[in-house]
């Protein structure tokens, strides 16, 4: 008999080629990606999602949140109470994302416009899109309008909402009158007019600014 000592690399070998010749989850029955498949009638490996697909948190139930519609009728109401924070929110992402266009205004004479843009953007200030439902703005900025491209990959459902909500407000700043004023409440006579740089704006003018010399001073 051969003594143990010379026999066990022996052992160990057995042992490691049939440990090594395991075939579960290193090697298993797959496609590659976007390989072809017999299995399936369209011969795609990769199968499309079944229809009705809801992925995890996007439940979206709240249909007017998400279309600015009730059924196919654009709707008249905020999805949201309005808030001074909702107000800032709408004010700060439409000078982010519409201003270069629409002009912090709104009147439609951003500076895109004024380089060959196309075409310009109509003022939101004329009757019709005064009186468009609110919905209508979210609604343009979820599909897009025209010549315009939708904004639904860069701003959220909710931010358009809040878009939608300074939109109102400028229109209103455009078109107040007197009566719009609460009563008790003092009307700061016009306000000089000065052109916001690189908007083409027309914007009032809140504070005076700095080194604003005296009429009639000496230089
Ligand atoms: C690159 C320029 C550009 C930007 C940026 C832009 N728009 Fe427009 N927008 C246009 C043009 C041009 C039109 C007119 C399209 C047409 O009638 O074919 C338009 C039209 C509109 C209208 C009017 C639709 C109607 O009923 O006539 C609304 C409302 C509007 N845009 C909202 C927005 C909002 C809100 C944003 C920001 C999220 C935005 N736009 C950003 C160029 C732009």
């Amino acid at each position: 008999m051969l003594p143990l000592r010379k026999i066990s690399p022996l052992i160990l070998l057995a042992v490691m080629s049939t440990v090594g010749c395991r075939i579960d989850m290193h090697v298993q029955p797959r496609y590659n990606p976007l390989a072809k498949s017999d299995f399936f009638a369209d011969q795609r490996a990769a199968r499309p999602l079944i229809a009705g697909t809801v992925a995890r948190g996007d439940e979206r139930a709240d249909t007017y949140f998400y279309t600015g519609k009730n059924g196919s009728v654009l709707g008249e109401q905020m999805p949201f109470p309005v808030t001074k924070e909702v107000m800032r929110r709408g004010r700060e992402r439409y000078n982010i994302y519409c201003s270069p266009c629409h002009s912090r205004l709104g009147d439609g004479n951003g500076f895109i416009p004024s380089r060959g843009f196309p075409q310009k953007p109509p003022s939101y200030h004329i009757e019709r899109l005064v009186k468009a439902p609110i919905g209508h703005f979210f609604d343009v900025m979820t599909h897009g309008y025209g010549i315009m491209l939708d904004y639904s990959a860069q701003i959220s459902p909710h931010d358009r909402w809040c878009i939608a909500a300074y939109i109102r407000a400028l229109q209103l700043s455009q078109n107040a009158t007197l009566a719009d004023v609460p009563q008790g409440q003092d009307v700061p006579s016009k306000a000089p007019e000065f052109l916001e740089p690189g908007t083409g704006a027309t914007l009032p003018q809140l504070a005076p600014a700095p080194n604003t010399s005296e009429k009639g001073e000496s230089k």
